[in-house]
């Protein structure tokens, strides 16, 4: 196959929502319309539920299978998609937020109950941002839940997106007796299906069918007959230059766990949703069908198997084709770097493989050479931009319990940030070691990793901090900015690359030292 028609037969993308909302179920729903699995409850997705911690013991589980379920590729009328698995839970969202960065388009699945949700929120905040194309699937019609036009009402106010229903649910709940299909004009009537089993008898009728009404029933069919009238004299119709420049957002209704409504989700997806696109990296646009291989890492997973020291970094490939042992420049640490066995990921499996396209994904096995945000290409000089980190929201001094282990513990809590579990700030003052999470989830999984990838023991002692403050001026000769490091010297710290970082103990002194040094600029997070 040619390499432009390797590109536009590509689909790679994220499924975000709130935990519980139906992520993983709808995943595993797609894969067995791809015909990747033959049952659903053959993949567990690397999912973390609410904030108990207990959790963490089943992050420690997950993680077994997390490297298979990273990316689960398949194909699906000839369309190669490969779906990025998404953490759902709030400790880990920097995870997921990170993942954003290497996905073309996305769908959010919504709870028809619940509605939008605090996940919810954050991460289509982050997709709209970016302008990645979102479709919405709003799911578990099967159970009692909210009006539709309620529900998208609240879509539209709390996420602020501008909707484009392009199917409608008849009934719900006990009452729910299938979907209008608006993209293709027909209805979809809802059994109880088989819910493990892929199910082939479709119940495409139009609504003039005389049928529908003995099953539907008249009132209903009145009632949808209204609800199209005021979803087509409401809503914009739907347009896919409009959706693909992310300002337009195509919802689906259906039930994930009864394969209901799915596979008219699946077919829309691989007709609308984009190939893989473009990024910038410096100030250059790269487009995918440039001939010259570039990439970035925008995950890295480590220590799997605790008798190898195994790392493996996540490279989305953005432009031209990666080929096996072929020498690629790496940008940071400006030297080349050969791979003899990059993994590609189907569904569960990886396996070796000699070439991959752009909006592929490739599983590089590492020894140490590669942070999350690395660029790779044939050879020029690039760094693809998006991958910023932020400012945690809980910090810890870390100690070394164990003196005998000081050098497992630095190689432990370094390799730790490298793979973004959290982040590491070096105070200037007397070079105590600061970790900066999301979650405090985060500091049992760094202790227990600790303990037991690198046999180093650490305890962790409360430190008041509100906000990391990634620092800039204009001109480092400048008075005020001399004062600045002079006055704030015990609030001053260096993050893993050596950037400059003032840790401000509340949202006042922030405020102070904003208004008293003018030449400074606070960022809260690391691209600026
Ligand atoms: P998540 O990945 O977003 O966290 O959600 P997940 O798919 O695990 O789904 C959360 C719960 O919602 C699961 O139930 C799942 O079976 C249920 N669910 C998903 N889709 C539907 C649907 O269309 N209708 C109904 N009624 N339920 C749905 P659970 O009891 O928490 O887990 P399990 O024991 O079923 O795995």
């Amino acid at each position: 196959m040619e390499f432009l028609e390797e590109i536009r037969r590509r689909r790679t993308f994220g499924i975000i929502s709130h935990p519980d909302a139906g992520k993983t179920t709808l995943t595993e729903k797609l894969l067995l319309y791809g015909g990747a699995i033959q049952e659903a409850g053959a993949v567990k997705s690397n999912k973390i539920k609410k904030g108990a911690t207990s959790d963490f013991m089943e992050i420690e589980r997950q993680r077994g299978i997390s490297v298979a379920t990273s990316v689960l590729a398949f194909n699906y009328q000839n369309i190669k998609i490969n779906i990025l698995d998404t953490p759902g839970h709030k400790d880990f969202a920097e995870d997921t937020f990170r993942t954003l960065t290497a996905v073309d388009s996305v769908i959010v699945v919504i709870d028809v109950a619940k509605g939008v949700e605090e996940q919810t929120e954050k991460l289509v905040d982050v997709c709209r941002m970016r302008k990645i194309p979102i479709i919405v699937f709003i799911n578990k019609l099967d159970r009692e839940g909210k009006d539709a036009f309620d529900l998208l009402d609240e879509l539209e106010k709390k996420l602020g997106l501008r909707l484009s229903p392009l199917s409608f649910p008849i009934g719900m709940g006990y009452n729910f007796k299938g979907i209008y299909n608006i993209w293709k004009k027909n209805v979809n009537l809802f059994e109880s299906s088989n819910k493990q089993k892929k199910t082939d008898a479709f119940n495409y009728l139009t609504l003039e069918n005389h049928n529908l009404i003995k099953v539907v029933g008249k009132s209903m069919l009145d009632d949808l007959k209204e609800s199209l009238e005021l979803v087509q004299g409401v809503y914009p119709k739907f347009k896919q230059k409009d959706y693909l420049e992310g300002d337009l957002q195509p919802v689906f209704f259906g039930s994930a766990l009864n394969n209901f409504g799915v596979q008219e989700l699946l077919d829309c997806f691989i007709e609308i949703a984009p190939s893989p696109q473009p990024k910038i990296a410096d100030n250059r646009l790269i487009h995918p069908e440039e001939k010259d291989f570039s990439g970035f890492v925008f995950k890295i997973h480590a220590n799997m198997d605790p008798n190898h020291r195994d790392r493996l970094a996540f490279i989305k490939i953005v432009s031209g084709e990666f080929k096996r042992n072929t020498p690629y420049y790496h940008v940071r640490l400006k030297k080349n770097i050969k791979f003899s066995s990059p993994n590609a990921f189907f569904a569960e499996k990886k396996k070796i493989i000699d070439i991959s396209y752009p909006g592929d994904i490739v599983g590089l096995h590492d020894t140490g050479n590669f942070i999350i945000g690395d660029t790779l290409t044939s050879g020029e000089q690039i760094q693809y931009k998006g991958i910023p980190r932020f400012s945690p929201e809980h910090f810890r001094f870390i100690n070394n319990d164990d003196p005998m282990k000081a050098k497992q513990l630095n190689k432990g809590i370094n390799q730790l940030m490298d793979e973004g579990v959290a982040q590491l700030f070096t105070l200037n003052l007397n070079g105590r070691k600061v970790i900066g999470t999301v979650g405090i989830l985060q500091f049992e999984v760094i202790k227990y990793r600790l303990k037991h990838e690198y046999g180093a023991k650490c305890t962790f002692e409360n430190l008041n901090v509100y906000k990391a403050c990634w620092i800039s001026v204009s001109n480092q000769e400048s008075i005020n900015y001399k004062e600045f490091l002079k006055v704030k010297k015990k609030f001053l710290a260096k993050d893993k690359i050596g950037q400059l970082i003032y840790l401000a103990d509340s949202p006042f002194s922030l405020q102070m030292a904003e208004q008293k040094y003018p030449e400074i600029d606070f960022h809260f997070t690391s691209e600026f």
